[in-house]
Parts: C-alpha cells; structure tokens; sequence
C-alpha cells in the first residue's frame, strides 16, 4: 500500500495563469498602438510580450495537465470543463505563435484581428479556467472541522478483502481516498466505525473526498448533496441517486474493505 500525502490539486497553476493572461494582453494593446501611430518602439514592446507570453503559457500548462490527469475526477463535469479549457487554450497559444511568425512580415490590420481572436479565445478559456477552481475547487484545499490531514493510499491487491488502513489511522469525522484498481472509494470513519462508499457523487461526478463528513454524512463540495455514509441513500440534493457503498471489517487492529458489495 502507497500512501501519498496532499496532492489535492496545484495552486500554482491558479497563480501561474496571471502571467500569459498579462503577456498576451499586452501584445494586442501594444501592437494596436503601434499601428494606430505608426510607432517602432510600440512594435518592439509587442513583440517582447508575445514571446514572454508564449514561454509562460507553456510552463503554465504543464501544471494544468497534471491537475487535469491526477486531481480533476474522472467521469465529472469538471473532467470535461477542464478539457474544454485545455483545448481552448491550446487554439490561443496556436493564434499567438502563429501572430509572432505574421509580424515578421510588416504591420498589419490583419495582425490585430489575428492577436484579438486570440484575446477572446483566452477569456473564454480564463472563464472555464476560474469555474475550475471557484466551483469545482480545483487546487483548492477546502477543510472542514477536525478533517484532519489529507490522505491518499494507491493499493494493488487482488481477492476480496483487501487491508486499506489501521484502526487508529483515521479519527471519528475524517476519511481518506483509496485508489483500488482503478477504482476510486473513499474510507471514513464514524462515531460508530469504519465505512467506505464510492469517491464519485452521483449528481456530476464531485469528489467526495474532498467534501466534508460529519455524523456518518458526507456531503459533496461542488453542489452540497448529502449521502449516508452507510448506505449510500441521498439525504439531501441536487443528487437525486445514491452512492455505491463497500463492507468493512475491523479485526487485528486493522481495516479491510470487501470489493465485492
Ligand atoms: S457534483 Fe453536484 S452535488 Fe455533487
């Protein structure tokens, strides 16, 4: 069993995101005065900022893509929104790379358009981008009482019962995600033991997690649906099916999960 500790997301990459977004902006309101006044020293000035901006859009990416494969849940809404992101601003980078080779020529109108198309495309991105982390928490490490520290265990076991935590590892109130081929369960512990249920919930796909459990409750971060944590029955919506939840036995000072439910 591997046990990894707060991998919840990269807020750098939340930060990062400043810097193209500045670069870039830039580069049109640079280029847009050079050719309204005819000004070299303007023209230069773009030209300096599309390149930072094409260097810091491609360090930027490389911790979105890692948010993107190992923090953003699979099968979620946030999956596809982040792909949405990914794909709109590899279509800005592409507009911005292909502005630098055009300028090369002279001054043009047409440059303009190409950098303004550009700038709209990364708007649209840098609004799916902050729907990521505000509404879907991407990055963000939200805590509730006594959550504890985060914990994370990559177990690959095969038969039935598989060992996935000792007894005092968890206080009452706290979980911790396991990744169990392939397959995503969080265990929890309660006033009255251990549990463990399916890690996505059932309205679009939310980490639970990441949301808070409280008196053998669990609710989802994205949207606030509650679900037994024993039986997986929705208690409170948007959610409106249950979750898939796992056997647990407790002996020799361990915890075992049966996959089987
Ligand atoms: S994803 Fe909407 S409440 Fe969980």
């Amino acid at each position: 069993m591997k046990s990894t500790a707060n991998i919840k997301g990269h807020p750098i990459h939340p930060i990062l995101v400043g810097f193209p977004i500045a670069f870039f902006t830039a580069t049109l309101l640079f280029d847009a005065v050079a050719l309204f006044y005819k000004n070299n020293t303007f023209w230069l000035m773009g030209k300096y900022m599309v390149i930072a901006g094409i260097i810091s859009a491609i360090v930027t990416a490389i911790p979105g893509l890692i948010d993107y494969f190992f923090t953003v849940p699979p099968k979620s809404s946030a999956k596809k929104r982040g792909a949405q992101h990914g794909i709109l601003n590899t279509t800005m980078l592409i507009l911005f790379v292909v502005a630098y080779f055009i300028r090369q020529q002279q001054i043009s109108f047409s440059l303009i358009i190409f950098e303004f198309v550009g700038f709209v495309t990364m708007i649209i991105a840098g609004w799916l981008g902050g729907t990521l982390v505000y509404r879907n928490q991407i990055g963000v490490d939200p805590r509730y009482a006594n959550a504890g520290k985060w914990k994370e265990a990559h177990i690959n076991q095969s038969g039935n019962e598989v060992e996935v935590a000792e007894i005092a590892e968890l206080e009452i109130n706290q979980m911790k995600l396991l990744h169990i081929n392939n397959e995503r369960i969080v265990l929890g512990r309660t006033e009255s033991g251990y549990v463990a249920f399916n890690d996505r919930c059932s309205h679009k796909g939310g980490s639970l997690a990441g949301g808070a459990m409280i008196c053998g409750t669990v609710q989802c971060p994205w949207h606030g649906s509650q679900f037994d944590c024993s039986t997986g029955v929705v208690k409170a919506g948007p959610a409106k099916d249950g979750i898939d939840v796992y056997g647990i036995i407790e002996k020799d000072g361990k915890v075992y999960l049966r996959l089987a439910r």
